[in-house]
């Protein structure tokens, strides 16, 4: 396993909708272990593909937090097949926006649809932290990031935030 750089905010990467998986294979395979890998050592309970430069459909997530580790979740090609009527509102962060929270609004539960590491079909309900989660990462695919549900002003704002961060980091 191979821990990866993670892309901060603002990346062209991070804006893309990525495409299907097409084979569920050996590459793949190393692609979730690394992902996890880097997820876990972030650490974090979520990672989409793009956040390290891969363009397919593919997030792990664990968000056992009592027993960090145990819950390994990767998920190919998810599809959200059901919502709750039901929301909630709760405190996000991401990855590629290090040290920056906000609360978000989304589905209480959802179903979701997606391949596992055998190349078998699931489909799964999901509640509390794992539906938030689910939720944020399938949005990664699909180019959007948590603080596209703030206001332009707060998004601005983080931006030029994570810009000064990166070249903070650039300098070392
Ligand atoms: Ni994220």
């Amino acid at each position: 396993m191979t821990r990866r750089a993670i892309l901060i905010h603002p990346d062209p990467r991070l804006r893309k909708v990525v495409p299907a998986i097409e084979t569920v294979d050996a590459e793949v395979r190393k692609l979730a272990d690394d992902m996890l890998e880097t997820m876990y050592d972030a650490p974090g309970i979520g990672l989409a593909a793009p956040q390290i430069g891969v363009m397919g459909r593919v997030f792990v997530m664990d968000c056992d937090r009592d027993a960090p580790g145990e819950h390994p979740t990767v998920c190919i090609n998810p599809k959200i097949t059901w919502t709750s009527d039901a929301r909630v509102t709760g405190e996000e962060g991401c990855l590629s926006i290090p040290d920056y929270y906000a609360e978000v609004e989304r589905f209480e539960k959802i179903r979701l649809a997606f391949t596992d590491l055998d190349g078998a079909a699931h489909e799964e309900e999901y509640d509390g932290q794992w539906a938030i989660c689910a939720q944020h990462e399938l949005d990664h695919l699909d180019g959007k990031l948590f603080i596209d549900y703030l206001s332009a002003m707060r998004r601005t704002m983080v931006t030029q935030k994570m810009k000064k961060l990166k070249k903070e980091r650039a300098r070392g």
